[in-house]
C-alpha cells in the first residue's frame, strides 16, 4: 500500500483547485516513517495544492473572524440527538475545511483531501451525481468494494434523521450553514498505511449552502460512526495531532494514529463527557493567568454543567480561542493593564490590539492537573505589513461555550486518549 500523505491546512481562505495534489517537492512526497503517521501541511507550504486567495493581512484576519464566529454557532447548536440543528447564521456563510487528510476510498482507491473535524462524527463525501457538491466526486460504480447499507441495519440506526429508500439507508443533517442529505454507504478507506474495511459513511447526494468540505469531512468526535468508533480496535481511541504555525518555515506537522507511537511523558487534564453535546472533547478549565497573576473570572463563566452543555471544549476547527464574556474581558483588561498608558486600537473582532511596540506578558490556560503557558505566537497575531499586533482571542456570550482553538494549540502535541479519559498537551516543534 502507497503510504498516504495528510495535508493540513489552517486559512481558510482557500480556492480550491479541485484535485490537484501537491506539486513535485522531495520534501512533500517523503513517505511517513511509521505506519499510522500521517505528514500534515499547511495551507501555504509548498505541499499544498490549495492556493489562498489573495488578500490583506486585515481582511484575511477579519474573514477569519467571520467564519470562527459561524463556527462557534455552530458548536452550540450541537445538542445530543438532534442532529438537524437550527441554522441561526447566514446560509452563504462559508465555514471553510481548517486541516484536510489525505484519504483513499474503494477498490481501486479513490483519493480525497478530507477535512478532519474534532467536533464531528460521521465522515461523508460528495458523490457521484451529486446536486451542489464540487467536481471532486466519489464513484461508487468505480470500487469494487463499495456497498449501501440497508434500512433496519445497526447502523443505520446510528445516524440521526435516518430514512429509507428503496431499501438504503438515507440520512440529512445540518453543517455549519449548509443541509445535507446522503446515502449511507460502505467502502474500505485508508489512512497511512492502514487500511480499514466496510468503513461507514455518507455518500452525499444533494448539498445546500457553502460550509460542507469540498472534498468531504473525516469525523474525529467522540460519538458513533466517528473514526475512532469504528477503528477501535485498530487505533483503540487513541491520536494526537501536532499543527503547525503558519509561519514555521517546512509548514509540516503530524497525526498519529492509535497508542503505540504516543509520547509517554507529558501534563495530562482530564476528559470530561458532556451528555448534552456527546461528540465535543470537554476539558475542565478552571482559571487564567496573565503574566503571574490569576485573573478573577466569576466561577460559572468556566464551569462544566451537563446540563446547559456550557464548559470549555478542544476544537480543531475554531481558528482563534473564544471565551465567554465575563471571562473574557477579566483576562483583556489584565492583559491590557499591562500595556500602561498604550493607546488600544481594534481589528475586526479582535479589541486589544496595539501598534506600537508592547512587552507581552505570558497567558497561561490552567487546567486541573494542568498549567498550559502559550508562547506568544500562540496567542499574539501580528501584521506581516505594519507593526500592528492583536490579543487573538474572542468572546461568545455569557451562555456560549469556551472554545480553545488551534492557533492556541500550534506547536504543541495535543494527545486525546480516550481509553485513559485524558487529553494531554506538550509543546513541541512540528515536523
Ligand atoms: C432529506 O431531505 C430530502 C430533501 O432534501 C427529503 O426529500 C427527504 O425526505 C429527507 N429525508 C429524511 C430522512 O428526512
Ligand atoms: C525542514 O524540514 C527538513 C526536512 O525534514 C529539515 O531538514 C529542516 O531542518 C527543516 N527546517 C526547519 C527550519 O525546521
Ligand atoms: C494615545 O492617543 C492620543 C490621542 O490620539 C494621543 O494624544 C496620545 O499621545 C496617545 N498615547 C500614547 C502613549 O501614544
Ligand atoms: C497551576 O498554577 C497555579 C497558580 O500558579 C498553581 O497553584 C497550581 O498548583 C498549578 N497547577 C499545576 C498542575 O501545576
Amino acid at each position: 500500500m502507497k503510504s498516504l500523505h495528510l495535508s493540513l491546512f489552517f486559512f481558510i481562505f482557500l480556492s480550491f483547485s479541485q484535485h490537484g495534489l501537491a506539486r513535485s517537492n522531495h520534501y512533500c512526497n517523503l513517505p511517513s516513517d511509521k505506519a499510522s503517521t500521517l505528514k500534515v501541511f499547511h495551507v501555504s507550504s509548498p505541499c499544498s495544492p490549495f492556493k489562498p486567495k489573495k488578500m490583506s493581512w486585515e481582511e484575511s484576519v477579519i474573514q477569519t473572524l467571520i467564519e470562527d464566529k459561524a463556527r462557534s454557532q455552530y458548536l452550540t447548536s450541537l445538542v445530543a440527538r438532534k442532529s438537524v440543528a437550527p441554522v441561526a447564521w447566514a446560509r452563504q456563510l462559508i465555514q471553510s475545511p481548517t486541516y484536510i487528510v489525505r484519504v483513499n476510498v474503494g477498490t481501486p482507491p479513490q483519493t480525497f483531501l478530507m477535512a478532519l473535524d474534532t467536533s464531528s462524527d460521521a465522515a461523508w463525501l460528495p458523490c457521484n451525481g451529486c446536486q451542489g457538491c464540487g467536481s471532486s466526486l466519489f464513484a461508487p460504480d468505480k470500487s469494487t468494494s463499495f456497498k449501501g447499507v440497508a434500512c433496519g441495519t445497526p447502523q443505520c440506526q446510528q445516524v440521526l434523521n435516518s430514512g429509507c429508500l428503496q431499501n438504503s439507508c438515507t440520512f440529512n443533517q445540518t453543517y455549519g450553514g449548509s443541509t445535507i442529505a446522503a446515502a449511507l454507504s460502505q467502502d474500505t478507506i485508508a489512512l497511512a498505511q492502514d487500511p480499514v474495511p466496510d468503513y461507514v459513511f455518507g455518500c452525499i447526494q444533494t448539498t445546500t449552502g457553502a460550509s460542507v468540505p469540498p472534498q468531504g469531512l473525516l469525523g474525529m468526535g467522540r460519538g458513533p460512526l466517528s473514526l475512532l468508533s469504528q477503528t477501535q480496535t485498530l487505533y483503540q481511541s487513541t491520536f494526537s495531532y501536532c499543527l503547525p504555525s503558519f509561519r514555521s518555515s517546512n509548514f509540516s506537522g503530524s497525526l498519529r494514529l492509535g497508542p503505540v507511537a504516543q509520547s509517554k511523558k507529558m501534563p495530562y487534564t482530564q476528559l470530561l463527557q458532556n451528555p448534552k453535546r456527546p461528540s465535543l472533547y470537554y476539558v475542565n478549565l478552571i482559571g487564567i493567568k496573565v503574566g503571574r497573576k490569576t485573573v478573577d473570572i466569576p466561577p460559572q463563566a468556566l464551569a462544566f454543567n451537563p446540563n446547559t452543555g456550557a464548559g470549555t471544549v478542544i476544537d480543531s476547527g475554531t481558528v482563534y480561542t473564544r471565551l465567554v464574556i465575563s471571562a473574557y474581558t477579566a483576562m483583556r483588561d489584565e492583559f491590557r493593564s499591562r500595556m500602561g498608558s498604550a493607546n488600544v486600537t481594534s481589528l475586526g473582532g479582535f479589541d486589544t490590539c496595539y501598534s506600537v511596540p508592547i512587552t507581552i506578558p505570558t497567558i497561561t490556560f490552567m487546567f486541573q492537573g494542568m498549567n498550559l503557558t502559550l508562547q506568544q505566537d500562540n496567542f499574539m497575531l501580528r501584521s506581516t505589513s505594519t507593526s500592528i499586533a492583536c490579543l487573538a482571542m474572542a468572546s461568545v456570550p455569557e451562555n456560549g461555550l469556551n472554545i480553545i482553538a488551534n492557533m492556541q494549540q500550534q506547536n504543541h502535541r495535543v494527545l486525546f486518549d480516550i481509553p485513559n479519559n485524558r487529553i494531554g498537551i506538550a509543546r513541541e516543534t512540528c515536523t
